[in-house]
């Protein structure tokens, strides 16, 4: 085990309303990661119940980062009361001290004492998390032929940045229906709202009929590729096709679509971001799924 080195170093958790330690993570996380998170603070904010835990050097600059925050989530049908962690990260010249193993266990402490059972996070280095219990899930997305488009909704695009496009899709994340009985979050409204930023592809369209927000690509050659649906009711893919007059051959959900009224092919997600759980070792999905990439954080 490394050994823990703080010198010269400040402990600080619950910091995002101090702008000057907010602008601290933005810039750790855009060094390690390549991600600007600043956008949030135009899209209503970070997520309320976010508990960041960091080391601040005395000129305030944050060497390492993890953030806790509540992610309700639904599993096999039940509602999972389950906090994730994101945000993790070291600056490199004060690696290999401890400093993560440290921010970790205190994460992992705060989950406990707010009675979060389950804690759930995205990695490309599970080794770090295996020994806190943490488990990989294996994720499916489905693909299949598209269905003939049914009905005459219309639809529009939906900007994020701007005011009312904003307050529609917060009134729709509010009140939204987990995508997925299978595995999908019940939540998460700041999740979905910095990820449509983060992909420029992903095209976001309001079906006026349906009242549903969603999120979608089309890849070459009519394939249609539904990242998520945001919506008190989730309309069908056939009226989703429609409303979006879209010409689609083949379809890929990144969600399992059982409330799409269309099934495909499981297929294995690929790539090296695993996504675990901690508290839920024994469980195994009842089907193959995985989380919409619109919920990624
Ligand atoms: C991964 C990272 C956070 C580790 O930070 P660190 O301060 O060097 O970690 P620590 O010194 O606290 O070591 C914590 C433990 O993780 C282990 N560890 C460190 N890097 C690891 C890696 N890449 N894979 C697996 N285990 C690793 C250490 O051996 C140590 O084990 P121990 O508790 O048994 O001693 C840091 O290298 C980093 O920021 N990398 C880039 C961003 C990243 O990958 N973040 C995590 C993604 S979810």
């Amino acid at each position: 085990m490394s050994a823990f080195d703080t010198t010269g170093l400040t402990f600080r958790q619950d910091y995002f309303n101090d702008p000057t330690a907010w602008a601290a993570l933005v810039s750790l996380l855009d060094d390690t990661f390549g991600i600007d998170i600043d956008p949030l603070r135009e899209l209503g904010g970070a997520d309320p119940t976010s508990m960041p835990f960091g080391w601040f050097t005395e000129e305030g600059v944050l060497a390492a980062n993890l953030s806790a925050f509540a992610m309700p989530f639904v599993f096999n049908g039940r509602l999972i009361n389950a906090a994730a962690l994101q945000s993790g990260a070291v600056r490199p010249p004060w690696r290999g001290r401890g400093l993560y193993r440290d921010v970790t266990r205190k994460a992992l402490a705060w989950c406990e004492a707010q009675s979060f059972g389950v804690v759930i996070l995205y990695t490309d280095k599970p080794g770090l998390y295996e020994p806190y219990g943490f488990r990989s899930l294996p994720l499916h997305k489905y693909i299949g032929a598209a269905p003939v488009p049914v009905g005459s909704a219309t639809s529009r695009p939906l900007q994020p940045r701007d005011a009312n496009d904003l307050a529609l899709l917060q009134d729709l994340l509010a009140s939204r229906t987990p995508v997925s009985q299978t595995l999908a979050v019940a939540s998460s409204p700041a999740m979905f709202l910095i990820n449509t930023q983060f992909d420029p592809n992903i095209r976001l369209s309001y079906l006026e009929e349906s009242k549903a927000a969603i999120a979608w690509k089309m890849a070459a050659s009519g394939h249609f590729i539904l990242l998520d649906v945001v919506a008190p009711e989730i309309p069908s893919l056939a009226a989703i096709l429609a409303g979006l007059r879209v010409e689609a051959r083949s379809v890929e959900t990144l969600f399992r679509p059982d409330r799409l009224g269309w099934s495909g092919e499981a297929v294995p997600y690929g790539g090296e971001t695993r996504l675990m759980l901690r508290g839920m070792e024994e469980v195994r999905l009842d089907h193959p799924a995985m989380l919409s990439p619109m919920a990624d954080f």
